[in-house]
């Protein structure tokens, strides 16, 4: 039996908690007798039990009949830390299941591979790697944070037709369309973090939290600002955890103990601070929202010239409309 149809199952219904379960990977776990699924357990939100608890609690309600051939399937591989539940390793020796099925394996360092060594001294088979790529898939920002040491970094901007970012004299019309920013909500909700410059907030006063029609734990905010006293009447300190740093070395940002547990930032900035990040080479994921709107001579322009993205090695992975507008996303690399 290869687990890739129920892998599969697990991963896709996994994907359903990305706006509750992060920052944490969203995970999923079935019990199979023989090739039955018999209990589905996923990590739902942010805090809360893990997959594999959620599995084995509902294993225990079955236990009235004797249950042969029993597999534990998990999409990422359990945990063997007390982090704020107790390791998933120990509660999977314990329920007696003697096979399991890992998608991949945990990246985290506290994890990468532990768990697996652990359950295997306790006599459990774990075969590994089925559906890897998927798996990885569903919680890229995390494999990513993993890999790099650092959040993944989105920048979003909203571009005039004739390349502006915003009117130097200060009127504060929307650039792109409604369709855009409902689109922009999306993209926040997916996001541990949003971050933007002292300039945005005193200029915009923007609220920057995720107005989404879905259950979604909300990013946290950091505000890049030599400003020693804020207002704390402005939108962006309410709603959501927020700090305020006059740190301005972005790479030692990305490393801050407030990020931690972050894995995904999204920039949301003017010119000055979007072309700060994307100087130091931290942009991984460039989302341009270009109106049909002309701004003229008293806009300021987002890049010095055209060639700037090229300069910096963006290559265009999708280019599309949304309602009036063109929505571009580039990726370095
Ligand atoms: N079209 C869009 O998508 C969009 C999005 C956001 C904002 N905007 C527009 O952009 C305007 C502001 O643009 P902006 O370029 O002047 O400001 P900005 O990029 O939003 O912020 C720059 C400010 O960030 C702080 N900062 C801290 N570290 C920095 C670093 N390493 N590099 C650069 N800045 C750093 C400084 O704040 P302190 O001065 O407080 O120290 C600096 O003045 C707003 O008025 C808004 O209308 C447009």
């Amino acid at each position: 039996m290869d687990y890739k149809k129920q892998m599969r199952y697990a991963i896709n219904m996994a994907a359903n908690f990305k706006y509750t379960a992060k920052p944490n990977p969203v995970v999923g776990a079935l019990i199979l007798e023989r090739d039955q699924i018999i209990c589905e357990g996923f990590h739902e939100r942010y805090g809360g039990p893990h997959a594999e608890v959620n599995c084995l609690e509902q294993l225990e309600k079955l236990r009235n009949k004797q249950r042969e051939n029993l597999t534990l399937l998990c999409t990422l591989e359990p945990c063997n830390h007390f982090g704020k539940t107790p390791p998933c390793a120990d509660g999977i020796i314990k329920s007696g299941v003697k096979n399991v099925v890992i998608g991949s394996v945990d990246p985290n360092p506290k994890v990468s591979g532990s768990g697996i060594k652990k359950m295997q001294e306790n006599g459990i088979k774990v075969t590994q790697g089925v559906l890897d790529e998927e798996a990885r898939k569903i919680n890229e920002y995390f494999f990513f944070k993993h890999t790099n040491n650092r959040p993944f970094i989105t920048i979003k901007i909203a571009s005039s037709k004739d390349g502006k970012s915003h009117d130097a004299k200060g009127s504060t019309t929307w650039i792109t369309s409604e369709d855009s920013r409902n689109d922009v909500q999306l993209l926040r909700a997916e996001h541990d973090v949003i971050l933007t410059g002292g300039n945005t907030v005193r200029n915009d006063n923007p609220r920057m939290n995720a107005r989404v029609n879905f259950p979604v734990n909300q990013p946290k905010k950091i505000l890049l600002s030599s400003q020693k006293i804020w207002d704390m009447n402005f939108h962006f300190f309410k709603n959501a955890d927020f700090e305020i740093t006059n740190e301005t070395d972005l790479s030692k940002i990305m490393r801050s103990s407030f990020l931690k547990d972050s894995s995904s930032i999204m920039v949301e900035a003017g010119p000055k601070l979007v072309n700060a990040f994307l100087k130091n080479g931290l942009c991984d994921r460039l989302v341009i929202y270009k109106s049909q709107v002309e701004i003229g001579n008293d806009g300021v322009n987002w890049f010095e010239n055209d060639n700037v993205l090229d300069k910096y090695g963006f290559k265009i992975k999708s280019n599309y409309t949304i309602g009036p507008d063109i929505k571009m996303v580039l990726e370095n690399g």
